[in-house]
């Protein structure tokens, strides 16, 4: 098992190791006394780990309680969120009770909102089971759920108790979903981990544990040097404007990773018609992108994405941050007036 310890407001450790989950129950004792757990997770992964987790919980002394809510983006929202908290509140848990998340970004991102604000705070555990969430959502601390207006737009920043990450829970993941989670690796890589990009060029498993430490590395750096977003954090949004552009045009129809692989894509691509970047080093990211299944061109124009951007409820200024690669483990922030992105994305 490797131990990270993520020393944010609330100092955690990230534990990761195959087979994990039936230990959870040990590993959770050894930070929360015995205790009532709701685990909330989603239709797909209830079925499958569960009941393990639920035996591994009860041999340690807690009280799990299963409570599932369907998968997908819809369960991250203020009805699913209240659903959620009037059950907490009518089955009578305290602030000495717990709520792990065992499930992707989404059971993740609602779990989180609703430790935080149920309360005003009960102790929190990720068991993130999608690649994705392994190597970036589950650590950090941010959570939400979406408003009509946008995605995200609720949230608390709110660090876990503990993480608990199982790569042996990845194999039942439809290779779609294990593609997305490779977008974010891939991401990790170009902001600052080059050796990480030559691992998945050398062919290892994106789901094989020293990746996935790795970017809970630089995950931990990054968090720990800005955990409320105002500074180096946001270089974390490598390729996001646009990906977030492509989703909302998609009307969500391109997932989160595979947004953020058009969006890493095609921001080196400016950075390179720039000659910021060096044109040998998109052709590899190009490669290793289509390697791992991923797309490498936007369906949108660029006025579309521009357009969609600057229409992002969260953007406060008239100034975009954006995070441009000066190559393959190189990146900088770089502001840069809204009515310039345009233009800025098609230089060629
Ligand atoms: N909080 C953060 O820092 C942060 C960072 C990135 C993304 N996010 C959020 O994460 C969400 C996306 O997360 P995601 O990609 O994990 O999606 P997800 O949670 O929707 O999971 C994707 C699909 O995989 C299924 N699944 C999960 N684990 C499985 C397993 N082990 N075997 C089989 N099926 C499994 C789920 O049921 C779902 O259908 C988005 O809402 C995004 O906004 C949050
Ligand atoms: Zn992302």
């Amino acid at each position: 098992m490797t131990k990270i310890t993520v020393r944010a407001s609330r100092a955690y450790d990230v534990c990761i190791g195959k087979g994990l989950l039936s230990h959870a129950g040990a590993l959770a004792a050894a930070v929360l006394s015995p205790c009532r757990v709701l685990i909330l997770t989603d239709d797909h992964v209830a079925p499958l780990y569960a009941d393990v987790l639920a035996a591994s919980l009860r041999a340690a002394g807690f009280v799990p309680e299963i409570y599932t809510v369907p998968h997908g983006e819809t369960s991250k929202s203020l009805s699913a969120l209240g659903t959620l908290l009037e059950h907490l509140a009518e089955h009578h848990y305290t602030r000495a009770d717990a709520l792990f998340a065992l499930g992707g970004g989404v059971v993740g991102d609602l779990g989180g909102f609703c430790a935080s604000v149920y309360l005003r705070g009960i102790p929190f555990v990720q068991i993130p089971t999608t690649l994705l969430a392994c190597v970036d959502s589950s650590v950090g601390g941010k959570t939400a759920i979406n408003l009509d207006a946008g995605k995200n737009m609720a949230g608390a920043f709110y660090q876990p108790h503990l993480v608990i990450c199982d790569p042996d829970t990845l194999s039942t993941l439809p290779p779609e979903v294990l593609a997305d989670g490779c977008a974010e690796i891939v991401k990790y890589a170009v902001i600052g981990d080059k050796e990480l990009f030559s691992m998945l060029q050398r062919g290892v498993c994106p789901a094989d544990e020293r990746i996935i430490t790795r970017c809970v590395q630089s995950k931990r750096d990054i968090v720990e040097r800005d955990e409320q977003d105002t500074g180096v954090r946001r270089l974390l949004n490598l390729g996001h404007t646009i990906a977030h552009a492509a989703e909302m045009l998609s009307d969500f129809e391109i997932s989160h990773g595979k947004a953020v692989a058009m969006g890493t894509v095609t921001i080196m691509r400016a950075a390179v018609a720039h000659g910021l970047c060096p044109k040998d080093d998109l052709a590899a990211l190009i490669a290793l992108t289509q390697q791992l299944g991923l797309p490498t061109e936007c369906p949108y124009s660029t006025p579309e994405i521009a357009a969609a951007a600057l229409s992002d409820k969260k953007r406060s200024k008239n100034t975009l941050t954006l995070v441009l690669p000066y190559g393959i483990g190189a990146c900088q922030l770089c502001d840069l007036p809204a009515d310039k992105l345009q233009a800025f994305l098609e230089a060629r």
